[in-house]
């Protein structure tokens, strides 16, 4: 496709509705070993044969450490009132406790000024994957330790840019790095533990918790997390398909949203599994947030192992093993982005109602902190047809009546995409990866085109 595609009229959003990016350390950062940065988890799993699809690693990336400030003039271009990036914690505490690297923060503040000078409000996550290798030789999340820890970092970050930043987001997806880092093996640490990995989920969520406290001793005034969802579809009626998407369920939403918004575990045979003083803990992980972030990419149709037709699809790009009991299925029916991810954007209106429906009044404003989709080229009219979709979707569930303050693209630009390194995507801006030249895409102007037309209203 050539043509610019003609902005849609989209709905129109409340006058204050949050409008941002997103992007995270890791992916964008490089510069891994510069002004004193620690080894990240990421960092060391990269470095092994086979480990990431396209054999790269994050050690360049965009190359953003360097050239954060013509980023942040592609942030005042796009017209975006919010930028979500994340801190490196090995940047700022090389070995994850003790000793912080005045570099690491000075770069942070830098970038701070830089975004409030541009008009954009920083909007910082204190950990998206990127365990100091320290702590991960030490068990990682799979030990209590390390929350404790994450609260002393998330300390120091807040000493330091606390006087600049009012919204802060905990964590980044607990879930996934549960289960892929943990469960599965195929993230950072690269742990292959199964069901044993959810010591770390439980670690995450109490590492959330003291953060949230360390924060607000700050003075924090708007503090949330980021938490991925998605509907569960369930493949058939049938008993054992009902029950295996059930227990999908309560594994990928349940077990992260309902400890931060009910004060409990899901499940009592779970919580039994958890280490420590879990019923402590929970008064800890619950404190009130005053808003709610989602990561919402895709809806999962669920069945039983084993039946005939299911085990067939990948998650995330990611084949789980027989032996879990359930199994996703493929999608058919939609439209798919070039990582195969199924594009449902009604799947983001039931997934927001059903979570008002399931939690009500417990649940504060939401916030999705992260929507996107991975295609390849410039002129990306696919992308241009998903966030179109997606943001009427949103609107839509908002018309039903869920609050949401606002909505973050992932993400500003081409990144490493983890595992599959950096074949997937997702930017509105192009990087080319030999000479880290930036491009906007065709989405990247439709979307600033979006943003004005919102602002005229
Ligand atoms: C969610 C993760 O937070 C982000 O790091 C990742 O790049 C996107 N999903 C796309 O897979």
């Amino acid at each position: 496709m050539t043509s610019e595609p003609v902005p849609s009229a989209l709905p129109r959003f409340p006058r204050d509705f949050v409008w941002g990016v997103s992007t995270s350390a890791a992916q964008i950062e490089g510069a891994v070993a510069e002004d004193g940065r620690g080894r990240s988890a990421w960092d060391v799993f990269a470095a092994e044969a086979g480990r990431i699809k396209d054999g790269s690693d994050p050690r360049v990336a965009t190359g953003h450490y360097h050239r954060y400030r013509e980023d942040v003039g592609l942030l005042k271009e796009l017209g975006v009132g919010a930028y979500r990036f994340s801190v490196a914690w090995p940047r700022v505490v090389p070995d994850g406790s003790g000793a912080v690297n005045k570099a690491g923060l000075d770069f942070y503040d830098r970038l701070v000024d830089a975004l409030l000078a541009a008009g954009v409000a920083p909007v910082p996550t204190l950990f998206h994957w990127d365990t100091p290798q320290a702590l991960e030789e030490g068990g990682g999340w799979l030990v209590r330790d390390t929350a404790e820890k994450f609260a002393a970092y998330a300390d120091v970050v807040a000493e330091r840019l606390g006087d600049r930043v009012e919204r802060w987001i905990t964590l980044n997806e607990p879930a996934e790095l549960t289960l892929l880092g943990y469960g599965l093996g195929q993230h950072a640490p690269g742990r292959q533990l199964l069901f044993e990995a959810l010591p770390a989920a439980h670690h995450q969520l109490l590492g959330h918790g003291l953060a949230v406290q360390a924060l607000r001793a700050r003075g924090a005034a708007s503090i949330g997390i980021a938490n991925s969802h998605g509907p569960t579809w369930t493949a058939s009626a049938s008993e054992a398909d009902t029950a295996a998407a059930g227990l999908y369920d309560l594994l990928l939403n349940r077990l992260f949203a309902e400890p931060v918004l009910l004060g409990r575990y899901p499940d009592e045979e779970l919580a039994a599994l958890l280490p420590g003083p879990v019923a402590e803990d929970l008064k800890v992980i619950s404190q009130p947030l005053d808003w709610y972030g989602i990561n919402y990419y895709q809806p999962t149709l669920v069945g039983a192992p084993g039946a005939e037709g299911t085990g067939a699809a990948d998650f995330g790009g990611i084949r789980l093993p027989p032996e879990l009991p359930f199994a996703p299925q493929e999608i058919e029916g939609y439209p798919r982005t070039d990582f195969g991810w199924p594009v449902v954007p009604e799947a983001l209106t039931e997934l927001l109602v059903s979570f008002q429906e399931r939690y009500g009044d417990r649940l504060p404003p939401v916030v999705i902190t992260e929507n996107g989709c991975s295609y390849e080229g410039i002129e990306d009219a696919e992308r241009i047809a998903f966030l179109d979709g997606h943001l009427r979707a949103l609107h839509a569930a908002m018309a039903a009546g869920v609050e949401v303050r606002g909505y973050f693209v992932w993400s500003l630009m081409d990144n490493f995409e983890w595992a599959e390194g950096y074949a997937r995507r997702f930017g509105l801006v192009h990087v080319d990866y030999e000479t880290l030249e930036r491009t906007p895409k065709a989405s990247f102007r439709w979307l600033r085109d979006a943003l004005r037309e919102q602002a005229r209203g």
